[in-house]
C-alpha cells in the first residue's frame, strides 16, 4: 500500500513510520511512504523525508487565492502519488471538501488526547488546563469535522503533577507513535470498513 504523509512539525511520527517500514521491509509491514507533504517550508518533518530520500512537497495557504484555491492545490498534490491511505500525523490544517471528497476514507490522523475529550489545536495544553488525571493519544479516520471521525485506537497517558505542556507532549508522542504504527500497518495489511462510527480492521 501507498502511504503519503502529511506534516507541519518535527515530524516525529513520520520518523517512527520510516523506521518501522526500513526496520520490517515494505512488503512485511503492507505499506511504503512514498511522498510527504506540509503546508510550511524549513520544518524538520521535511528534512526527515528529504534524508530518507523521498519525494516533498509544500502547499502554503498564502500562495493560493484561499482555502478552496489551497484544498485544491492539496488534494491534486497529493493524488499525484495515488495514495492508498493518507496519514496526518500532525499536519495543522483543517483538510478541506475537495481533499475530503477525494481522500475520505482514507485519511488517518493522529491526536495527542483521547477524543471526544480536548479536540483543535491545543489537546494537550487544555487536558493540562482541564486538571483530567489521564490523557493520551487517538488514531481516528479523518471526516468533515476537526478531530470528530471514527475512532480506530486509543492509548492512554497518566498526567503526573510536575508536568508542562511539552513535557506531557513528549510522552503521549511516545504512546502516539506505537499507535500510529501499529494502525497503519495493520489497516495496509488487512483492510477495513468503516460502518458508521465503527471501524472493522479485518
Ligand atoms: C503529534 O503529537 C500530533 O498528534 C500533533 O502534533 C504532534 C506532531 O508531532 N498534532 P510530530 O511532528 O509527528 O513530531
Amino acid at each position: 500500500k501507498r502511504l503519503v504523509v502529511l506534516v507541519s512539525g518535527s515530524g516525529t511520527n513520520l520518523q517512527a513510520l520510516l523506521d518501522e517500514i526500513a526496520r520490517t521491509g515494505a512488503e512485511q509491514y503492507g505499506a511504503a511512504v512514498v511522498a510527504v507533504g506540509a503546508d510550511r517550508d524549513g520544518i524538520e518533518g521535511l528534512a526527515r523525508a528529504e534524508r530518507a530520500g523521498l519525494p516533498t512537497f509544500v502547499c502554503k495557504v498564502k500562495d493560493f487565492g484561499g482555502r478552496e484555491e489551497w484544498d485544491a492545490a492539496l488534494t491534486e498534490a497529493v493524488a499525484a502519488y495515488e495514495p492508498d491511505l493518507v496519514v496526518s500525523a500532525g499536519f495543522m490544517k483543517i483538510l478541506g471538501k475537495e481533499f475530503l471528497a477525494r481522500f475520505g476514507g482514507r485519511i488517518v490522523n493522529t491526536h495527542p488526547a483521547l477524543l471526544p475529550s480536548f479536540p483543535g489545536a491545543h489537546g494537550v495544553r487544555d487536558a493540562l488546563a482541564y486538571g483530567v488525571r489521564v490523557t493520551g493519544c487517538t488514531v481516528h479516520f479523518v471526516d468533515d469535522g476537526v478531530d470528530t471521525g471514527p475512532i480506530i485506537a486509543q492509548g492512554v497517558v497518566e498526567i503526573r503533577d510536575e508536568d508542562d505542556e511539552s513535557a506531557l507532549h513528549e510522552r503521549i508522542k511516545e504512546v502516539e507513535r506505537r499507535l500510529l504504527v501499529e494502525v497503519v500497518g495493520r489497516l495496509a495489511r488487512n483492510g477495513y470498513r468503516i460502518e458508521g462510527r465503527k471501524v472493522v480492521i479485518q
